[in-house]
């Protein structure tokens, strides 16, 4: 077998809260509650919903529940970071109450865990008010480990961040994966070992934030469908002039790269054909449809056009798994999501097991009502593509093992 399925199956064998005893116990809870937000209201909720499983099952075991996580990229504190508005959030999810407190560790924290009753819950301020936390600061770590008994880390899509609240705090307690933790472990790892024809879908702005999932997919794809902006480098590096369009120069050689590596590994790799391309970067400007290599000076690719949307989806046709991450176009803007909502489309009409990870995919799967349709909706955007790539990711391997 190889190193990486190897390494990949034995994050597999990780203990999950089912297989400790809770009942009674003080439970720190890592989540992740990095949720859009705006005016201190939640835009949408996925995040939070997917961590319901675990803290349900904790009340249902009497525990007294302890929950942090991060909240944006603060630099110390910061008035609209704080994760006040998910306490009501989870209030309405849970239909009971959630105290918040101001602090993530120290005396007011402690004094707010110790009353706890059973089946209580308490949500912690951002735990990246504290630089410490970032650092993965051992004193920071131990602090927070003093609130509780256990650890449960549910936060897969932070679990690529060796931080003190996704690993170092593992070094403190007896520390175990929640159940969306173990879910999404048991279905990425699905697409280490895939049934086949195994297709990806890749699509986002920049071919130089998914080299090494690109690298890791070649080794188990029979099909490689690049859309959105990063596609541009891969059709500079075969030569076409894109105009305006965003392209990597200094990546043109890895894409060139890609192209070889999926030739020699006989992976068919699928760029986009046409485009629909726009005078200036708007929503509302003047646009076209061309043919790569068409593209007029100064213009910018936004979109995959309708051809190379019909090709994506024939070639999802008689897939049996797939993975989808990132959009093909400039899909916010509706002028420039077609390209997005068909293939998201296809996806969901496909008989295969499909995994979609990356906020715009999964709002252009919410926008068309079809998420109901998909195997597996990723919480993990940068973590499910470091999983992807084989990489062994520090929340994961802090835990312990069967
Ligand atoms: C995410 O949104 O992907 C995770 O919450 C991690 O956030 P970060 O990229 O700020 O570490």
């Amino acid at each position: 077998m190889a190193e990486r399925e190897q390494q990949q199956q034995q994050r597999l064998a990780k203990k999950t809260v089912r297989d400790v005893p809770t009942a009674g116990r003080t439970v720190l809870v890592r989540c992740d509650f990095n949720v859009p937000l705006q005016d201190g209201r939640v835009e949408d909720d996925t995040r939070i919903r997917a961590h319901i499983p675990t803290i349900e099952y904790l009340i249902a075991q009497r525990a007294r529940i302890v929950l942090c996580s991060h909240l944006g990229r603060p630099k110390g504190r910061t008035a609209n970071l704080s994760l006040r508005p998910i306490a009501a959030v989870l209030q309405d999810l849970l239909q009971r109450p959630v105290q918040f407190c101001p602090d993530t560790i120290g005396p007011r924290a402690r004094r707010a865990a110790d009353a706890l009753l059973p089946g209580g819950i308490l949500l912690l301020e951002n735990t990246r008010f504290y630089p410490e936390e970032e650092h993965n600061d051992p004193a920071f770590a131990r602090a927070l480990a003093a609130l509780a008994d256990l650890y449960v880390d549910d936060a897969f899509s932070a679990a690529h961040r060796a931080h003190a609240s996704t690993a170092g705090v593992a070094a403190f307690l007896p520390a175990v994966a929640g159940l969306l933790m173990e879910q999404e472990i048991h279905q990425l790892s699905r697409l280490l070992t895939p049934e086949r024809p195994f297709v990806a879908i890749v699509g986002g702005a920049k071919v130089s934030d998914k080299l090494g999932v690109l690298e890791g997919l070649l080794q188990r794809v029979d099909k490689l469908l690049i859309g959105g902006g990063m596609a541009n480098t891969f059709l500079a590096a075969m030569g076409h002039q894109l105009g305006a369009s965003l392209v990597e120069t200094a990546h043109l050689h890895a894409a060139t790269a890609v192209i070889a590596k999926a030739k020699e590994r006989n992976v068919r790799l699928m760029l986009p054909v046409d485009l629909v391309v726009a005078d200036y970067f708007l929503a509302e400007p003047d646009r076209r449809t061309v043919d790569v290599g068409q593209v007029p000076p100064d213009w910018i690719a936004m979109d995959i056009g309708p051809i190379t949307a019909e090709r994506f989806a024939t070639a999802l046709q008689d897939s049996r798994t797939i993975f989808w991450n990132g959009p093909l176009g400039v899909a916010e803007w509706p002028n420039f999501a077609n390209g997005t909502l068909h293939v998201a489309r296809a996806i969901a009409e496909c008989k295969a097991f499909s995994v979609v990870g990356g906020g715009d995919s999964i709002a252009a799967l919410n926008r068309l009502g079809l998420a109901g349709r998909i195997g597996h909706i990723s919480t993990g955007g940068g973590a499910s593509l470091e999983f992807l790539e084989g990489k062994q990711l520090p929340g994961i391997a802090a835990l312990a093992d069967r």
